[in-house]
């Protein structure tokens, strides 16, 4: 496992990391054993960044953090979100009290006196417009009950106004090869700010693994069977806001890319680390096998021009025209 600078908090971070919205829920079924399980092979693999929220499973992904801490003596970092338990979303939520008792929550479920890092869970756009919200989170890093604090956005010009908060330490945005448009600006802008990166979505959603096909079917509980047109939340969260079927033709032509010995994940999760304002990406993974699989990106060599052209031309015939100008 290679590592990073995560910003300026300068936390040396595994370059490939562990999404644990999976493990918490709305993947279909999970079972806490196993799911402790692939955590620990990540921790072993080098792993040492877990990021999860405080809705995943309603609290069910951080408290497996809280296990994996008592079952294990390697260090590792929880970074975790706040906002989206506010119904209805709005920005008016996003206030003293209620970020107060998420936070209150959180360290319960996580079992700490101090959350390492808390990032407003994509809020609505005009949060970053009202200083009350960030005057709050400053509190809570008085109060020392926050060490830190970010935001995860939906589009890159979210990212880009709430970089220019002082406080604001990382920014989680969709990245990956279906979803390309923060390579042009945001990923620079970012590091040139020493503001940590953090990538989540990179498989979009198992697809960029090559393994679903027209046929493939998802529980109820799945989100890429319920959202996968919106219906519950941002729908750019769901196969990265690919149509179906378009996503399955791209993936084919992506396949001829793979180098020998290598998976399809594997590239993918190479190609974004291609990019020098990448400080993390968190896959999400269930089982010990896939954490295998995509850990194993980082030891990857580093893509050539004609593989980066070939992901470019792929993007730009089938994906471009459905996705660029939304995130
Ligand atoms: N708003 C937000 O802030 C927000 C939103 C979304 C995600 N996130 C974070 O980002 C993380 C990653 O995003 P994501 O989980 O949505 O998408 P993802 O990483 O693109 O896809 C993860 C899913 O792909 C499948 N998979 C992973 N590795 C695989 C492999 N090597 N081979 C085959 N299948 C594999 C698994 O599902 P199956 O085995 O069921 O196919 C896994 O749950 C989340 O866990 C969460 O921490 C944050």
């Amino acid at each position: 496992m290679q590592y990073r600078e995560f910003g300026r908090i300068g936390w040396k971070v595994s370059e490939i990391s562990f999404g644990a919205w999976a493990v918490g829920g709305e993947w279909g079924a999970v079972d806490d054993d196993q799911s402790i399980a692939a955590m620990k092979r990540a921790l072993e693999l080098g792993v040492n960044f877990f990021d999860t929220a405080d809705v995943y499973g309603d609290g069910r992904s951080e408290r497996l953090m809280r296990r994996l801490r008592k079952e294990t003596k390697t260090p590792f970092h929880v970074v975790t979100k706040a906002g989206r338990r506010l119904s209805p979303h709005v920005a008016d939520g996003y206030n003293r009290g209620n970020l107060t008792a998420f936070v209150d929550r959180s360290l319960q479920n996580i079992g700490v006196e101090s959350l390492e890092l808390v990032q407003l869970h994509c809020p609505p756009t005009d949060t970053y417009y009202r200083p009350e919200t960030f005057a709050a989170m400053d509190e809570l890093v008085k109060a020392g009950k926050i060490q830190h604090y970010g935001v995860s956005v939906e589009r890159v010009e979210e990212g880009l106004k709430a970089m220019e908060l002082p406080n604001v330490k990382s920014i989680q945005i969709i990245f990956n090869m279906f979803r390309q448009r923060p390579a042009e600006r945001f990923l620079a802008e970012a590091h040139r700010r020493g503001v940590a990166t953090i990538i989540r979505v990179p498989l979009a959603s198992g697809m960029l693994t090559g393994k679903l096909t027209a046929a493939s079917k998802f529980a109820p509980d799945d989100h890429r069977n319920f959202n996968r047109h919106g219906e519950a939340f941002d729908v750019g969260e769901t196969f990265a806001g690919v149509p179906y079927d378009i996503g399955l033709q791209a993936v084919e032509e992506l396949k001829s890319l793979v180098p020998g010995g290598a998976t399809l994940a594997q590239l993918a999760l190479r190609w974004i680390l291609m990019f020098d304002g990448v400080s993390t990406i968190i896959p999400g993974g269930k089982n010990p096998r896939q954490i295998e699989d995509n850990c194993g990106a980082s030891a990857l060599a580093a893509l050539t021009e004609r593989q980066m052209s070939s992901v470019r031309a792929v993007y730009d015939r089938y994906i471009r025209p459905a996705v660029h100008q939304r995130w």
